[in-house]
């Protein structure tokens, strides 16, 4: 039998964003305007910053973070080893050393206690990407007294005790490429509280039309973009409660508590932590590889979380945990217009 397809991420786009998007085309004035400056308030608000400097992807976000960071060759930066490979372009970028960090089995996320043990003197900044839209655990990392780039990337509109993540660090950045929680095409945002650096990140973004010459960049954002970001971000609470709605279908069905499923491992809830499950991750006790074939078969696109940990890129050894969620872990497609039918289907496929 013939199944249409169930893509593992998909936008959420109205009427309404290929109306005002229209417009702003029509108008004749395409590039950054009033509308990135109007994105930059809104999502700063959102967040509960003081403002936000819009970019062209996450990835310049992250480069611009660094640098305002003052992050240099020398520097040490901390990041999860089981993440795409933007965050160590970033440290790539302004010359900087790597070192990686294992995860949590639980969540993905970064593990305090390893990071700890990777700090040194010369550590100048640690990259914390809230994974999955479940965040991380923000009190220890802050312990460790180094400046923290909050990453939020997959997990714009995620609370940790009650406080929406990206108020935690010193600097956040966030995505809005296509598959994010909310998407502007391509694009990103650096937000911070501390005015110099948010200056200094405005700066760096825009090359031209400066009264002397320094090596700037552009990453700039169209008006475009930020209108169609506008709208997204209005819709955002929606999106992230649509996504809850489904998690709680796949928790009922796929639970272990039902017997339905003894050798799958839900994500957890965590108190005081307001997942909002950009992706629902499941562990298997067989092979990923063969579970998502299987599911790829029946038309279900599930996904290894992550295609590749930067340490096997790098060729590094000692990261037993993002080695076995490589082996366990699957993505499940979930996204605000996944409907109660296909979230059935999934289950209904998973269980078999
Ligand atoms: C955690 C994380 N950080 C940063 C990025 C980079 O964002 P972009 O693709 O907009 O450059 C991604 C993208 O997938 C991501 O997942």
């Amino acid at each position: 039998m013939k199944h249409n397809i169930i893509p593992h991420s998909k936008p959420t786009i109205s009427k309404k964003e290929c109306i005002v998007a229209a417009k702003v085309i029509a108008s004749g004035m395409l590039a950054q305007g009033k509308y990135v400056k109007s994105f930059e308030s809104a999502v700063a608000n959102y967040i509960g910053v003081k403002d936000g400097v819009a970019t062209s992807s996450g990835t310049a976000a992250l480069h611009l973070a660094l640098l305002a960071l003052g992050v240099g060759r020398g520097d040490e930066v901390l990041i999860p080893t089981y993440v795409c490979t933007a965050l160590l372009n970033a440290i790539k970028y302004v010359d900087a050393t790597l070192k990686l960090v294992d995860v949590n089995w639980c969540d993905g996320n970064i593990n305090a206690r390893e990071a700890k043990k990777r700090v040194t003197k010369k550590t100048k900044a640690i990259i914390v990407p809230h994974m999955f839209g479940m965040p991380a655990n923000i009190t220890e990392l802050k312990k460790l007294g180094v400046p923290i780039i909050e990453d939020l990337a997959q997990s714009i509109g995620a609370t940790f005790n009650g406080k929406k993540v990206g108020t935690f660090g010193d600097i956040a950045i966030c995505s809005f490429y296509a598959t994010k929680m909310m998407t502007t095409g391509e694009g990103g945002m650096v937000l911070s509280n501390s005015r110099a650096m948010l200056n200094k990140i405005r700066d760096l973004r825009d090359y031209d039309n400066k009264i002397s010459y320094a090596l700037r960049f552009n990453y700039k954002m169209t008006d475009i973009q930020a209108v169609l970001g506008i709208e997204q971000l209005k819709q955002l609470n929606n999106f992230i409660k649509r996504r809850r709605m489904i998690a709680r279908m796949y928790d009922q069905q796929l639970g272990t508590d039902t017997g339905i499923c003894p050798q799958c491992e839900l994500p957890r809830r965590r108190k005081g932590r307001g997942n909002v499950y950009f992706r629902y991750v499941i562990k298997v006790s067989g092979s990923a590889v063969s579970i998502i074939k299987k599911l790829r078969a029946q038309g279900i696109y599930a996904a290894s979380p992550i295609f590749k940990p930067l340490h096997s890129y790098l060729q590094q050894k000692g990261f037993p945990i993002a080695d076995k969620l490589m082996q366990h872990a699957i993505s499940l497609p979930i996204y605000p217009s996944l409907t109660d039918k296909g979230s059935k289907r999934i289950i209904s496929a998973v269980k078999e």
